[in-house]
């Protein structure tokens, strides 16, 4: 069983940003019976999952980056392996202020992405597993108490609407990424 592996669903289509029950920009719903307040070790068992994510999301966007010959593809695919490094760093951070150990290992996510040589496929592999980041995220934000904490994992929810979006719009526009 490995965690961090995030399981594509078919159910991909991202929320608009703002439009997250959990509100990604906006404060979160008080603590109810169905939103308490995680526990340390949930919160920092949820940032070191994500983290391990982030950290094959990276790989797998530096390594498919380094496949495209200069183009706006290969811009938008540098600029998300930059956004997955940045998470990356926020993410050991965090765990690193709330006393915690962070995780060295890479997400299985890597190597299941890699392995899809057909780089159309791949892309809409990696907006799944960035879906996944999303699904987690909203479900992770109301439950944290820190502000700090809520605002830098907010942050990071909103640039995985971003970059979905950005890679659902261009192939959306591009002919050449239409496949049955
Ligand atoms: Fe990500």
């Amino acid at each position: 069983m490995n965690p961090a592996v995030p399981e594509p669903s078919p159910r991909t289509a991202p929320k608009p940003a703002g439009q997250d029950d959990a509100g990604p920009t906006g404060a979160a719903p008080k603590p109810g019976a169905d939103c308490a307040l995680a526990s340390r070790e949930e919160v920092l068992e949820a940032l070191n999952e994500l983290l391990e994510a982030e950290r094959a999301g990276a790989r797998v966007a530096m390594e498919t980056a380094r496949e495209i010959p200069p183009s706006a593809l290969a811009s938008l695919v540098q600029d998300i392996h930059k956004d997955e490094v940045r998470w990356c760093s926020m993410l050991m951070r965090t765990i690193n202020v709330l006393e915690g150990a962070p995780s060295s290992a890479t997400g299985a996510f890597w190597g299941k992405a890699m392995a899809i040589p057909d780089l159309e496929q791949r892309l809409s592999f990696l907006n799944r597993g960035q879906a996944w980041v999303v699904r987690r995220l909203s479900a992770l934000i109301p439950r944290i108490q820190d502000a700090q904490v809520q605002a830098d994992l907010s942050a990071m929810l909103e640039a995985h609407h971003i970059n979905i979006e950005r890679v659902a719009t261009r192939k959306a526009v591009d002919p050449r990424a239409e496949r049955g």
